[in-house]
């Protein structure tokens, strides 16, 4: 079994297995990650080999802080000032890579630009300076399905296939790290994620532009078929079918649906974030015909949540 624990035992282990180019899962505080060395070409081309991605997006790459980003990436003063607010933490920044740095160009899928981010979680921080390396890390699920938050799913949808998986618990946040880029110019908003957008505006003092999706952007991940239950979903539903499963929120849900998991009863956006990829898997397992999903506000990280649940929709 490849799952551990993530004591100080099985982080050296995994940190030896990343330098000789074996792919390592880890937890995050947002989602489990798919790692490898990313300074190491063939490691990377692993990973998209282990994901099934049909094509080559860049990915995140992982740092255990602003200096070592500075290694790889050309931070102006904007970025500097985003990365203090909120490094460690859920924000990923999209910046200038800094040429001859090192880093496999699969990472960066030949665009010239490198995502940064500096986790928050414990097990991530410990992996990180022990293997003293720069960690290439999407989602650790095939590609178009819903991104792992436990150590149960990134085993079910990777088996075996990395050399260990780290278990550090259920991610605190459940959504993806938001991703801003900062490439000469104004910062725009390439995919909305845990950190709210109006906690990025409250620091940069205005607001902040989102990346239109069928525009030629510089983020080809936008595109990617993503969060993907096999189980049709309806959003926005406020009456309940027969066959249908449902995922409500807030205190007043519907009674009577077959399977019902209520993201948050209280009506809390964080609760529903960190509960959402979970909910989605499980209901798709209920063997429901359809998914009811109640109306989420869009305010916070509602706007997020509900970006995920459109992509799960058109996904089919
Ligand atoms: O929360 C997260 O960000 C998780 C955990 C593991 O850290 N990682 C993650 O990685 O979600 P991934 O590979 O599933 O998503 C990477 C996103 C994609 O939308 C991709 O297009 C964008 O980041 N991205 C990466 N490098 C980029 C670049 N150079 N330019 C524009 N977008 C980039
Ligand atoms: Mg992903």
């Amino acid at each position: 079994m490849p799952v551990r624990p993530a004591t100080e035992e099985a982080i050296a282990a995994a940190a030896q297995a990343l330098a000789e180019g074996d792919l390592v899962a880890f937890p995050t505080e947002t989602v489990y990650g798919l790692g490898a060395n990313a300074l190491d070409g063939h490691a990377v081309a692993r990973v998209f080999a282990v994901k099934e991605r049909p094509r080559f997006n860049p990915l995140i790459v992982h740092v255990a802080n602003l200096e070592a980003a500075g290694s790889y990436g050309v931070f102006d003063a904007t970025a500097r000032k985003l990365a203090e607010a909120f490094w460690p933490g859920p924000l990923s920044l999209v910046l200038p890579l800094r040429p001859e740095c090192g880093i496999a160009d699969l990472v960066t899928a030949g665009l010239g630009t490198i995502a940064l981010r500096v986790p928050h979680h414990a097990a991530a921080q410990a992996l990180l300076a022990e293997a003293k390396l720069p960690l290439a890390a999407p989602s650790a699920n095939r590609s178009g399905r819903i991104s792992p938050t436990s150590a149960s799913h990134v085993e079910a949808e990777l088996g075996d296939t990395p050399a260990m998986i780290l278990d550090g618990g259920p991610c605190k946040h459940g959504l993806e790290s938001t991703v801003v880029g900062i490439v000469g110019g104004e910062p725009i908003l390439l995919r909305l994620g845990s950190l709210p957008r109006e906690a990025i505006e409250a620091v940069l003092g205005h607001s902040i532009a989102r990346a239109e999706e069928d525009a030629a952007i510089s983020s080809p991940g936008q595109l990617e078929r993503h969060y993907a239950p096999e189980t049709p979903l309806r959003l926005g539903a406020t009456d309940l079918r027969e066959v249908d499963a449902l995922l409500a929120f807030g205190p007043d849900a519907p009674q009577g649906a077959r399977t019902s998991i209520n993201l948050s009863p209280t009506g809390n956006l964080e609760e529903a974030a960190s509960h959402l990829f979970a909910a989605l898997r499980e209901l798709d397992a209920s063997g429901a015909s359809g998914i009811a999903v109640m109306p989420i506000p869009s305010h916070g990280l509602g706007e997020a949540i509900n970006d995920r649940l459109q992509r799960a929709a058109k996904a089919r």
